[in-house]
């Protein structure tokens, strides 16, 4: 996928990783680049400015913790890329929260954030990626996705055994399932859906769960561009740049069903009927 000239959407840019895949994406000069993050734009004046004086920037605010808010990005994002969408870049997400919480919507924080509200925003923008040309769907997931279990049984994690890395990878594991899935029922073939482990990155997120130490930002803003540009690899899971084999739950074609329907019910009061 050629980035100079493309219609580009990179969730969680304020932070970490999407902020400096953001200020990479915007050097290679996009057609145009849209940017979310859950703060107002005043906030993030400096970085939007920063980005602008590179490239067409639209920036957008939503709080992934309110599902209508994620809705309503949808409806925003479509209306800054009226020529369609050639690349969308689901990044965003929390650490852990620290005890189990539950959001307004019901959901586990973390599962909401991480796996939810990325789900939502890319079933409500699904016709406009990759239509009538090559398109790609690039969901960061995280190594941790291999130590997890979905407890599909108990979304909410009312049972036992909370703890914030294991709802991480949870809402991880999550992601590479639906991505697979998503991979083998993609609605046309100009459109690849990929998932990617970014690195051990020190970010707030990183070190919000874990005391490792991490590599830059930028390294992992490398290895994200770099999948970006990638075209024919549709259902891949890369570690960094490597295909790698994900967990075998998200092969797991009974897992992916019932994952699928337990995300639709949960997503039912705020998806149309036509796309539920
Ligand atoms: N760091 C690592 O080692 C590592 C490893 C594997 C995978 N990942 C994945 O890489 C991606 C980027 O993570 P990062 O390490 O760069 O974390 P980060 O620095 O905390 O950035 C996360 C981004 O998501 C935004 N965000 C957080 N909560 C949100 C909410 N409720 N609604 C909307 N946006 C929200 C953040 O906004 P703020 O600007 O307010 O923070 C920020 O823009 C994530 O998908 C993460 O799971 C990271």
């Amino acid at each position: 996928m050629r980035v100079g000239g493309s219609t580009i959407v990179l969730t969680g840019a304020t932070s970490g990783i999407g902020r400096a895949t953001a200020q990479s994406i915007a050097a290679a000069g996009p057609g145009r680049l849209v940017v979310h993050g859950p703060q107002d734009e005043a906030e993030v004046a400096e970085l939007i400015g920063g980005l602008s004086a590179h490239a067409d920037v639209v920036y957008l605010r939503a709080d992934y913790g309110d599902l209508a808010d994620v809705a309503r990005l949808a409806a925003d994002v479509r209306a800054a890329c009226p020529g369609g969408i050639d690349v969308l870049v689901n990044n965003a997400a929390r650490p852990g929260a620290p005890s189990r919480t539950l959001t307004g919507d019901g959901h586990e924080a973390t599962f909401q954030v991480n796996y939810l509200a990325p789900v939502l925003l890319t079933t409500l923008l699904l016709d406009t990626v990759g239509a009538g040309r090559p398109g790609r769907l690039v969901n960061v997931a995280s190594a941790t996705h291999y130590s997890a279990s979905l407890r599909l049984d108990d979304l909410t994690w009312s049972g036992n055994g909370y703890s914030p890395a294991a709802a991480y990878a949870r809402s991880k594991l999550a992601v590479v399932t639906w991505s697979c899935r998503l991979a083998t029922r993609r609605p046309r073939e100009t459109l690849d859906v990929v998932s990617i482990h970014p690195g051990v990155i020190a970010t707030g997120l990183l070190h919000a769960m874990f005391s490792a130490g991490g590599d830059s930002p930028e390294y992992a803003a490398a290895n994200l561009l770099d999948v970006v540009r990638r075209d024919h690899d549709n259902g891949t899971y890369y570690d960094e740049r490597r295909p790698a084999t994900p967990s075998p739950v998200a092969l797991d074609a009974v897992a992916q069903e019932l994952l699928d329907e337990l995300t639709r019910r949960a997503l039912a009061p705020v998806l149309p009927a036509a796309t539920a």
